[in-house]
């Protein structure tokens, strides 16, 4: 960082030397460990909207809405539990899934930096942006430039992904979302992902009236992002349905 003053101990090298005996080696620094939360923050590369997102600031509906309330405290929990019990290799993501504006990136952004806190390297990525970098080689933007997006998806200690599903579907896009998910189920690595496609698993409402008051069918999770992604994501996450209650922006709106 260039507002960083050079460490007087290492001269900003990392390593101190250290004698021993007659041999001379090199140790890390402890000025290596300074700041390691606030690097991992910035590494995380999450949004600016949701920056400040935390449990804390999460609201549940009052008490003149009992059940809203109830479902909703009870999701809260259970991400509370999900990064409490982290990492867990027996089924080491989580999959928030819920109609816009429920407050699934808001949340799993929360379980994140709870999980940076605990010294975790997280990474937050949008699906579709993901898909489009994956494609177009790779991403001069970001600080890894040397890397693929692909294999930073793989590789990515925690990696969030935003979104999913929310993308046409190729036989490309489903191979791809499937080799990330597979790989990252084999390996044990965790996967926390947010969706709006409707998914009947996941307790989805999977047709849902149009403006002609003609049910309308909704394309599913497994439909958006093949069955076999699908039937890993579920393997290796706790899978939380958001209830279903007015966008919070709108109801936040009204308040005012
Ligand atoms: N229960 C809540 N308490 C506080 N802020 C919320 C809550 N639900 C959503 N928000 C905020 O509303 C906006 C939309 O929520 P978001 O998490 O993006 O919804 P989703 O990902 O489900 O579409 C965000 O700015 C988020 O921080
Ligand atoms: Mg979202
Ligand atoms: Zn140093």
């Amino acid at each position: 960082m260039a507002t960083d003053t050079v460490c007087a101990k290492c001269g900003g090298t990392g390593f101190v030397i250290v004698e021993r005996a007659d041999i001379s080696g090199a140790r890390p620094c402890d000025c290596r460990f300074q700041g390691r939360a606030e690097r991992l923050e910035e590494r995380a590369q999450i949004p600016p909207l949701y920056h400040n997102a935390s449990f804390d600031n999460f609201v549940v509906p009052g008490p003149e809405n009992p059940i809203a309330r109830r479902e909703l405290t009870t999701v809260l929990m259970a991400v509370k539990k999900y990064v409490d019990h982290f990492p867990d290799d027996s089924r080491p993501g989580l999959l928030l899934v819920g109609e816009p504006g429920s407050g699934k990136t808001h949340l799993a952004v929360a379980a994140l930096r709870k999980i940076v806190e605990k010294g975790f390297a997280c990474l937050f990525c949008d699906y579709q942006n993901l898909l489009d970098r994956i494609r177009s080689g790779y991403d001069p933007s970001s600080n890894s430039s040397d890397k693929e997006a692909y294999r930073v998806a793989l590789d990515a200690e925690v990696l969030l992904l935003d979104d999913l599903g929310a993308h046409r579907v190729t036989d490309w896009v489903e191979d791809t979302i499937n080799s990330i998910v597979t790989f990252r189920c084999n390996h044990r690595k965790p996967l926390i992902a947010t969706t709006n496609v409707p998914d009947a698993d996941a307790g989805s409402v999977l047709t849902r009236k149009s403006a002609l008051d003609k049910p309308e069918y909704r394309r599913t999770l497994g439909e958006q992002i093949g069955e076999r992604a699908r039937s890993r994501l579920f393997e290796m996450c706790t899978v939380i349905k958001m209830p279903l209650i007015e966008d919070y922006r709108l109801r936040k709106a009204k308040k005012f």
